[in-house]
This record gives C-alpha cells, structure tokens and sequence, in this order.
C-alpha cells in the first residue's frame, strides 16, 4: 500500500511537468499492455487476501486518476497544440498572377490573324543546313548576302544555326503541292551585337502564299489587311523597292507610324513610317529548287520580326527589356 501511494505521487507529479510531446510515451509507459498500472494491477493475485481489495481499489482509483488526465490532456492535442499556431491577424499571402510574355503576345495575334485568313502553320528545324537556309533560296555560295547575315556555323559540318524562317518556305514546297497558304513562326540566330534593337537569337514570321495567277496586288491586299489587323484600322501601308535573292521583285512594306499616326515623331524619325517586313514575289528559281513548274505557278512570300512588332504594338523602347526576365516590366507590359 505504501509503494503504491509513492507510485501514485510520482506518476501525477510526472504527468503535471510533461510537456505535450512527452503525452504520448507516458500514456504508454503508465497504461500500456506492458504498462507500470497494468502490472500493478496484474500483480494483485500475488498480494495477500486480506489486502488484495484496498489495493486493488486503490490501483485502480489510480488508472482512472491516470486516463482522467489523458482525457483532458489527449496527446493527439498535445502534438497540434505544440506545433502549430494560426495567427489570424496576419495580412493574407499574395497570389502572383502570371501573364503572356510580349513576344508571345503579339505572336498569338500575328497567328491568328493569318489562320483567318486561311494560312496554316508549319514548323522548320532550327539547325538547318546551308542547302535550305541559303542554296535552295538562291543565294549562292560566296554571294554577299551570305556575309550580311552573319551567320552561326557548326564546326565540321554543313549546319548552321538558321539566320532566317525562309528554309521553312523550301522545306514546305518540297512537301506538297499548290495551292500553298501557310506561315511559319519560329527562332532565328545572326551574330548580331546585342542593343535596342538586335539580339543574337530572335523570331520571324515567315509567311508563302503559292497558287496560279497570284499578283503583287494579291501580296499588298493580303499584308495590308494584316497590318490593320494587327495595328489598328487606321493603318496605312506602303511598299517600297528592296532586295532577296529569293524574291523578284522584292519590297519592304512601311506602315503609318503607330505612335503619331504619319505626322512625324521621334519613333518614325519624323518620316511617318515605319519599316515592318521584307516581301516579294517568289522567285521562279526558287520554284525550280523544289520542282514546281515556274511557268504555271507564282507566289509571294514574307517575313516579319516578332520583336519588332511588340514593340511597336506595346510601345517598348528597348528589345534588350524583352528577354531579360525581368518580372516586374513583363507583368506591366500589356494589361
Ligand atoms: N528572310 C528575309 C529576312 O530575314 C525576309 C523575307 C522573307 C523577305 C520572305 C522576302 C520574303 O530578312
């Protein structure tokens, strides 16, 4: 009897100074099946008669002194209680929302204005070899316009990193047949130094359109609802003479300028306009390359620079801002 009350003074003394993670091994040290109270208990049959009953009483007053304490202390309780803290009056987490990047933006638009007009899209390899990216556009070896784009050759070999879209026009044209309708959006590599307005790696939308009887009026109607389309109804286009080996005759199409709308500002150098893509009709010895017959066909083709047209659209003056990931300028871009 005496041994019991000791045991009983040192169990609840123990139980008051336990921390809420000691709950769950005492509950286990004292009433588990191989627990002190347990034993205690098992123990009785061993004791004398006469006193079995006041000390089984009394061990049992015990166990339930014990489980009264795991009742109000539950050590599932203690676990929680200990560890977490729910602070109500913090201010709540802000959700970043996420947006399309410019480039990404304005080729969204680009494409889709061409799928209305029924063009489809294809993809080229950005590794190509010297054959489509130059040869079968007819710019032969050693022709200046090679030295012009500056490109990036793999070592050892004929590949190159592609420095226009235009070998997707080849590529196209090998596989099928007119009428051909289609854009091909895509990255593009020249050794250029980078500033406001050149990165060494930079996108095109190349754009073939072949069937019989196609005009340049077919070209400038086609672009010119493109631009206004993309621009705004507003938009004047003009198309002045240039030079591509792969188009004759070539062109660059202006358009009004976006920011003062043709009266001269900074952005147009006080012209009016603004010079947005390189076109032409396709030349016959690009149709020769591909084995169409240059007598019965004819097309134009076109390619745009997508940095440019962001620029232009959401007024960035800089095209370094476009690909320095900076978070905080590409969430204010386009709202
Ligand atoms: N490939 C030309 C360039 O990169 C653009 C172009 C494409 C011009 C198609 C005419 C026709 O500058």
């Amino acid at each position: 009897m005496r041994d019991l009350k000791e045991l009983r003074d040192e169990i609840l003394n123990a139980l008051q100074n336990a921390k809420p993670e000691e709950y769950e091994s005492l509950k286990i040290k004292y009433l588990g099946r191989k627990g002190v109270i347990t034993s205690v208990l098992r123990g009785l049959k061993d004791v004398p008669k006469e006193e079995r009953k006041s000390i089984g009483m009394e061990a049992n007053k015990l166990k339930k002194e014990i489980e009264d304490f795991f009742k109000l202390h539950s050590p599932e309780k203690g676990k929680t209680s200990s560890k977490k803290f729910t602070d109500y009056t913090l201010p709540g987490r802000k959700k970043n929302l996420g947006a399309f990047h410019p480039i990404n933006r304005a080729l969204d638009e680009i494409i889709d204005i061409f799928m209305r007009l029924g063009f489809s899209i294809e993809y080229g390899p950005e590794i190509e070899s010297d054959y489509y990216n130059f040869e079968a556009l007819n710019v032969p070896k050693h022709h200046p316009s090679r030295d012009m784009q500056d490109t990036f050759y793999i070592d050892g070999s004929d590949k190159l990193l592609r420095t226009h879209t235009s070998p997707v026009q080849i590529r196209t044209m090998e596989k099928s047949q007119p009428p051909i309708r289609m854009i091909a959006p895509g990255r593009c590599y020249r050794k250029d130094e980078i500033d406001p307005s050149h990165s060494p790696v930079f996108h095109q939308v190349e754009g073939l359109f072949v069937d019989r009887d196609v005009t340049f009026a077919d070209l400038k109607g086609i672009l010119s609802v493109f631009a206004r389309e993309f621009f705004g109804p507003e938009t004047k286009t003009r198309f002045t003479p240039s030079f591509f080996p792969f188009t004759e005759p070539s062109s660059e199409m202006y358009v009004s300028c976006v920011f003062c709308g043709g009266k001269g500002c900074n952005v147009c150098q006080h012209t009016g306009w603004l010079e947005v893509l390189g076109c032409g009709l396709v030349n016959p010895k690009v149709f020769e390359y591909v084995g169409y017959d240059r007598d019965k066909y004819n097309g134009f083709a076109f390619g745009l620079g997508v940095e440019r047209f962001a620029m232009l659209k959401y007024g960035i003056d800089d095209m370094r801002l476009l690909f320095e990931n900076n978070t905080e300028f590409l969430k204010g871009v386009i709202k």
